[in-house]
């Protein structure tokens, strides 16, 4: 089971344990990190899942899709780290990565 530091908008971090069976997104709220609201559930139409990834784990990441570039555009705090945790099945690949939860829009 990965660890993920989840660091939040304020700046706090904190390690939880990430099951492989769930996406960043689930990973980040059940873990109670309210600010990353997830309205639409993961169907990749809400971009409120915006999280900011540590540059070393770029390559163990999935490609992005289309309607997850399109959704990323729409946001005021894209940056090349840019990804939709809803988008991101957790894998071993992924212990010790750093998220950052970006700021609301
Ligand atoms: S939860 Fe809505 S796009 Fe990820």
């Amino acid at each position: 089971m990965p660890k993920i530091t989840v660091i939040t908008r304020t700046g706090e971090s904190r390690d939880v344990d990430a099951d492989n069976d769930l996406s960043l997104m689930e990973v980040i709220r059940d873990n109670g990190f309210d600010e990353l609201l997830a309205l639409c559930g993961g169907c990749c139409s809400c971009a409120t899942c915006h999280v900011h990834i540590d540059p070393a784990y770029a390559d163990k990441l999935p490609a992005m899709g289309e309607d997850e570039n399109d959704l990323l555009e729409s946001t005021d705090h894209r940056t090349a780290q840019s990804r939709l945790s809803c988008q991101i099945p957790v894998t071993d690949d992924l212990d010790g990565l750093i998220v950052t939860i970006a700021q609301e829009d």
